[in-house]
């Protein structure tokens, strides 16, 4: 099968093409040809190496992942003996955390994670970008407390972690405030929340930064008394995370397959669409790559495979 490889870490360049063995399906697997995917932060920074310190977790001296990529939608080719919840044919869509393979013309899932049939109403590459951005999401929000009426903002809103979030916590009906820059304002507004491009001078139950640039410090003056921030990167935010209740950074990320589910209801009620940016053909991975690694792409990257 067609599957991007990389053997060593480094810049987007390492990733070529290859054929190599598909994967076999284990008694409990789906093997499902991959119709779209993502390039995410996720697959730069295993790619990278960088930090090198995360080479304790991607490998070390060489990539433990030679395949890369995560989300997907596709068809189930084959299942193996002990999988009852999947057919051949059906259409799907997922993520594979912490297994990748999903740059590839097929990758094996575990019939327990993170797969559910294709929603209704949206075509593969659509699918294919739900998960991830979401998935992350949730994982903030939820902790941080998200139901009717809390004020929740978006530091970041434009990015993939940023849209979703957004859309996931007006659904929750919280009182959301999107915060971006500029220039992304328009691409932000269509998610049905108020759009600003600085932080505005009031305060909120929760600060959400999607996009890895705040610290609890810089946004302690927007937090309500007993407001929560919740962080997606920096080793200062880590580490007061483990040590204050109004900071949070969920690290390990903790996936739940049924969140796979929750988030096929809300795309087929037409609460949560996941924003694209751009698509490029396998082929194009390694432009794709630079792209997604300039880190200004609104919502996500997909890379169309069959
Ligand atoms: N915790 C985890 O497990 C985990 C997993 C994956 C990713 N992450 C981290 O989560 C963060 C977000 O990931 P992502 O995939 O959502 O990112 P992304 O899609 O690459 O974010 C890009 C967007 O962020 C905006 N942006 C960049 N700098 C900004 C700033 N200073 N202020 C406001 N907006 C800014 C960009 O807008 P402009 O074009 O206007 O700059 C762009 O639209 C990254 O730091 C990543 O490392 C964490």
């Amino acid at each position: 099968m067609r599957a991007v490889v990389h053997d060593r870490y480094g810049p987007p360049e390492v990733l070529r093409l290859a054929d190599i063995e598909p994967p076999r399906p284990g008694p409990d697997d789906v093997l499902i040809r991959v119709h779209a995917t993502t390039v995410s932060r996720t697959d730069c920074a295993f790619r990278s190496g960088r930090p090198y310190v995360g080479r304790l977790v991607t490998g070390f001296p060489r990539p433990r992942w030679r395949v890369l990529g995560s989300e997907l939608a596709g068809t189930v080719e084959a299942i193996g003996p002990a999988v009852t919840g999947f057919a051949v044919g059906q259409e799907v869509f997922g993520l594979n955390p912490w297994r990748f393979g999903t740059h590839a013309e097929f990758v094996r899932v575990p019939q327990s994670g993170l797969l559910a049939p294709k929603p209704a109403g949206v075509g593969f590459d659509e699918a294919a970008a739900v998960c991830d951005g979401a998935t992350l999401a949730l994982m903030g929000l939820r902790p941080a407390g998200l139901r009717p009426g809390r004020s929740v903002l978006v530091y970041g809103a434009s990015g993939s972690i940023g849209t979703a979030a957004v859309q996931l916590a007006r659904h929750a009906g919280a009182d959301v405030t999107a915060v971006c820059q500029a220039h992304k304002v328009e691409a932000v507004r269509p998610l049905g929340v108020e759009v600003v491009d600085a932080f505005p001078p009031r305060t909120f139950d929760v600060v959400f930064d999607a996009v890895g640039k705040l610290t609890f410090r810089r946004c302690a003056r927007s937090l309500a008394p007993g407001g929560v921030f919740v962080a997606t990167d920096g080793l200062g935010n880590l580490l007061l995370s483990r040590v204050s209740r109004r900071a949070l950074f969920p690290v390990p990320p903790r996936y739940d397959s049924r969140d796979v589910l929750f988030l096929k209801q809300l795309v087929e009620e037409g609460h949560y669409r996941p924003v694209i940016d751009r698509r490029y053909p396998l082929e194009e991975v390694t432009q794709a790559t630079r792209y997604v690694e300039t880190g200004q792409k609104t919502g996500n990257v997909v890379l169309t495979v069959s």
